[in-house]
This record gives C-alpha cells, sequence and structure tokens, in this order.
C-alpha cells in the first residue's frame, strides 16, 4: 500500500516535469507561460518557438505519459497503472514545482493511452486530427479527441470508461477559455510562430 502511494506520487513529480518549460528556458531563455496562450505546452511552443521546439515538447510529455504508466504496471499492476496514468497528467496540469501553472495534459494524455491501449491512442489522434485538418484549431481537435475518450473505452469495463471520463473532465476543464473563445469565434488557429528555434 506504501509503496503504492509512493508510486504515484512519483507519476505525479514526474508530471511536474514540463517539457515546454525546460525548451522555453534552454532554447529561447524564456518562460513559455508568459508568451503566447501562456500554456506549458506544445501548441503554445509551435506559435511562440516553431516546428522543432513544439515536437520536442509534444514527445517529451508524451513519454513521460508512458513512462509513469511502465512504473505503475511494473511495481504495481493493472490498477496501479491507471492511477500512475492519471497522477502524471494532475502533474503535467498543475505541477506543485511550477507554482500549480501547468499545461493542458493533450500530450500527455496521449502518452498514458498509448500505454495502457495504443489502438485507442491512434483511434482518438486519428479524430483529432482529422478535427484539426477541417477547421484548423488545436484545441478544437484536442478537445474531440479527448471527449471520444471515454465512450472509446467503453468495451473495456467500467473502470478504464472512468478512466476515461477523468481524463476527458480534466482537460475539459483546462481548455475552459479555449473553449469561450471558440464559441465567441475568437480562438487562434494554427499558424506560424513567432520565433523559431
Ligand atoms: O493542448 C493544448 C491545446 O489544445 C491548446 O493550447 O496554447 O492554444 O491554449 P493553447
Amino acid at each position: 500500500m506504501g509503496g503504492n502511494i509512493i508510486l504515484i506520487i512519483i507519476a505525479y513529480f514526474l508530471g511536474n516535469f514540463s517539457t515546454s518549460y525546460f525548451v522555453g528556458k534552454i532554447f529561447a531563455q524564456i518562460d513559455i507561460r508568459e508568451h503566447g496562450s501562456g500554456n506549458a505546452g506544445s501548441t503554445n511552443v509551435l506559435r511562440t518557438l516553431g516546428v522543432k521546439a513544439a515536437a520536442l515538447t509534444f514527445l517529451g510529455d508524451l513519454i513521460k505519459g508512458i513512462l509513469a504508466v511502465y512504473l505503475g504496471s511494473k511495481f504495481g499492476g493493472k490498477d496501479l497503472e491507471i492511477l500512475c496514468a492519471v497522477a502524471v497528467v494532475i502533474g503535467h496540469n498543475w505541477p506543485i514545482l511550477l507554482g500549480f501553472k501547468g499545461g493542458k495534459g493533450i500530450a500527455t494524455t496521449i502518452g498514458v493511452i498509448l500505454a495502457i491501449k495504443p489502438i485507442i491512442a491512434l483511434i482518438c489522434v486519428s479524430f483529432g486530427i482529422l478535427v484539426l485538418y477541417k477547421f484548423k484549431y488545436v484545441s478544437l481537435a484536442s478537445i474531440s479527441a479527448i471527449s471520444l475518450l471515454p465512450f472509446a473505452l467503453i468495451g473495456y469495463g467500467l473502470q478504464h470508461f472512468l478512466f476515461g471520463l477523468i481524463l476527458a473532465l480534466m482537460a475539459l476543464y483546462r481548455h475552459r477559455e479555449n473553449i469561450k473563445r471558440l464559441l465567441a469565434g475568437t480562438e487562434r488557429k494554427i499558424g506560424k510562430a513567432s520565433k523559431e528555434i
């Protein structure tokens, strides 16, 4: 029991490792949270520092999700991998080490789903890409992909459905300002970076 709690705490702190924060500091000497949308995530890195920096950010945030699930499943089993998955996303969204000002959890959520149910990750990501291609809003694509998640997981039982629902609700809550802007027609479309690294 004590060991499980320690693993969940490790997963939370793994989530605190915000790739966008380090990419901003190392490559451009900026705090990404003071630029663009203010979000610590790959979309904001894309609009602020360009494609390479955004790809690096996405990959880092994705890998920490995979790593947290791996830790949970290796040392605790199926139930713990799910708890570690939720913990790493919470750690990314609300990182104590960065004053609780984190990201919106999309790349990390994709990482955990990729590790737990790869086919579901592929389905949700493909749906998100279609939405992005059609409407050009990353936030809308993220919200759409993540909202599909609980329904895509329903075939794996109640536990997985609730797991998907928690991840989706966290993502929707973190996107609440984007949702307001989408409804008002003022959300920014995907576009060129202000400064490439
Ligand atoms: O994953 C985050 C994305 O959906 C929105 O990011 O920076 O436009 O708020 P941003």
